[in-house]
């Protein structure tokens, strides 16, 4: 199993990370969340005041953070020019903001390099939106997670202090679809890829699902 990657795929609350982290720790893998790469780019851009309706003004500033991401299933960190930002990263504003920041060409470019350099030889499980499509098209072992918006929104408000179902539910909506829908890198499911639907299984099943999809495949 030397060099596996397992790309995971899916939209917001789908339990990626959960998921992600449980089969890392399971098969004794690092674990990269790109979503929090793209959060810390974002925080960055709101640091410095770029204006964020404008791409070309993040375009042209999206070289100039250092991002730094720790890849321990157990204990991931992230930080941008020494700031540990694993906080701030998930603040509603930069909630709000990140499918901007992500959309723009130059950012994805940036940060697609940035990933694949963490990733080297593998033994990695990484999530995303275009992992299995675009990060990592060969991983041997790709997943995408779905489930239904209620259950989703319903994870998401139980995580967040403060909103309700229905506000999140608003909120992850509006989300994907600018996921979705945008020009470069949209969220889909990328061809190989097996849809596991986590509406009506547990954290284990869905790990146990994961992992018995390795076994097979590697
Ligand atoms: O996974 P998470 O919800 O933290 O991701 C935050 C945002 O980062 C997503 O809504 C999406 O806009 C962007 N993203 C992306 N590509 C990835 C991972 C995340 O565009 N591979």
């Amino acid at each position: 199993m030397a060099g596996l990657v397992v790309a995971m795929d899916g939209p917001s609350g789908s339990g990626k990370s959960s998921v992600s982290r449980g089969v890392a720790r399971a098969l004794g893998l690092r674990y990269l969340d790109t979503g929090a790469m793209y959060r810390a780019m974002t925080w960055w851009m709101l640091q410095q005041g770029v204006d964020l309706a404008d791409p070309a003004a993040i375009a042209a500033r999206c070289g100039e953070p250092r991002i730094v991401s720790g890849t321990d299933p157990d204990g991931p960190t992230i930080h941008v020019d020494d700031v540990d930002v694993a906080g701030p990263i998930r603040e509603t504003e930069v909630t709000g903001a990140v499918s901007a920041v992500a959309a723009v060409p130059e950012v994805r470019v940036r940060l697609v390099a940035l990933q694949r350099e963490i990733i080297g030889a593998g033994d990695i499980v990484v999530e995303g939106r275009d992992i299995g499509s675009v990060v990592c098209p060969d991983a041997p072992v790709k997943v995408y997670l779905t489930a239904s918006p209620e259950a989703r929104a319903q994870r998401r408000s139980a995580e967040l202090a403060g909103t309700t179902a229905e506000a999140q539910q608003e909120a992850m909506a509006r989300r994907d679809t600018l996921d979705s829908t945008r020009k470069t890198d949209p969220l889909s499911m990328a061809a190989g890829a097996v849809e596991v639907d986590t509406t009506a299984l547990t954290l284990e099943e869905v790990i146990a699902e994961v992992l018995r999809l390795v076994k097979e495949r590697t």
